[in-house]
């Protein structure tokens, strides 16, 4: 029989239940909806699972509280999916002393000592940006334009964390080797589509001349959609911007249709079931490997998106 520090009003019924604390980021884009839900699917009390939900609203010291409450609560593992990548160092610490696993998820941390978690389940950030600098390399090509002067804005997710930090590495990476891609500007819309309008409003006052828009989240890019319509911008193929995204949710190939969003580079929500899975090795004493990357691809206008559409799950 499992004891945990949960009251026992709290636990009634949940006896025998493996208890898991999980610190989300927040709810700021389709993508977390989704990821929100998938946890929920799986973590419940008929899988064995009792968990208790917490919603940092984007904030680091929401989460810190969040994770410092479940070492009060005594739960048997703590899943967090960090804000940002840096600051996690003591609460961690905290976790390790208390003798509770922490898993992480989506995101990740940057800490001097690994053993403060015992694995990162998410997604390989980097290499979405190098896929995304690669597709722009061969659209351009393909369209006849690699000789041209190509300038980009960039709208960056919640500055720090590495998810944008992975994102605008990777593109950075293609970027170097182009001397005719001109970076105008970067600047961050937080993952969400109120601030990703704000930033291209500002964007398309700065400049007249942008070619590429470059939008680390789907959420943003439905804001950056927002802006460039209501400035009698055309996007596509025959048009004057061609926008990139990252996700790949539902809503963002149904305006993929319409050339609205030329590419997408998927960031899989779904990650907790193989966080259940590494759960389940460890109640059994196996070793879990340390990085576990979810699988994913991308999307782009040339493709069947009807069908795939229609057996899209997020
Ligand atoms: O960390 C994953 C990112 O965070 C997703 O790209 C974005 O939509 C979310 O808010």
């Amino acid at each position: 029989q499992r004891t945990n520090g949960l009251d026992t009003e709290e636990m009634a019924g949940h006896d025998g239940c493996i208890v898991v604390g999980y610190a989300q980021v927040g709810s700021e884009s389709d993508w977390r909806t989704t990821n929100t839900q998938s946890f929920k699917n799986i973590f419940t009390e008929e899988n064995g699972y009792y968990l208790i939900f917490e919603d940092g609203q984007q904030k680091q010291e929401n989460q810190v509280k969040a994770i410092r409450n479940f070492i009060l609560q005594d739960v048997d593992y703590i899943i967090l999916d960090p804000v940002v990548e840096t600051g996690w160092e003591a609460v961690l610490e905290e976790a390790k002393e208390a003798g509770i696993p922490v898993i992480l998820s989506d995101r990740t941390v940057e800490v001097g000592d690994e053993s403060l978690y015992s694995c990162w389940v998410g997604s390989n950030f980097c290499e979405e940006g190098i896929k995304a600098g690669e597709w722009l390399e061969n659209y351009l090509k393909e369209q006849g334009r690699e000789d041209e002067t190509i300038h980009l804005v960039t709208l960056q997710g919640t500055s720090g964390s590495s998810a944008q930090i992975g994102r605008s590495d990777g593109f950075e990476k293609i970027l170097k080797k182009h001397s005719d891609w001109v970076m105008l500007e970067k600047q961050s819309g937080d993952f969400t589509q109120a601030k990703g309008q704000e930033v291209m409003e500002d964007f398309l006052e700065k400049y007249d001349d942008i070619d590429v828009v470059i939008s680390e989240n789907d959420n943003m890019t439905f804001g950056v959609i927002d802006a460039l319509e209501a400035a009698g911008k055309k996007m596509g193929t025959d048009g004057d911007v061609i926008v990139i995204s990252f996700d790949a949710v539902k809503d963002a190939l149904t305006v993929m249709q319409d050339e609205k969003i030329m590419a997408d580079f998927e960031c899989n929500p779904l990650t907790a079931p193989l966080v259940e899975q590494t759960i389940r090795h460890m109640e059994n004493g196996e070793e879990v490997d340390k990085v576990q990357y979810v699988e994913e691809g991308y999307f782009d206008y040339t493709m069947d998106l009807k069908s795939i559409l229609k057996d899209r799950s997020y």
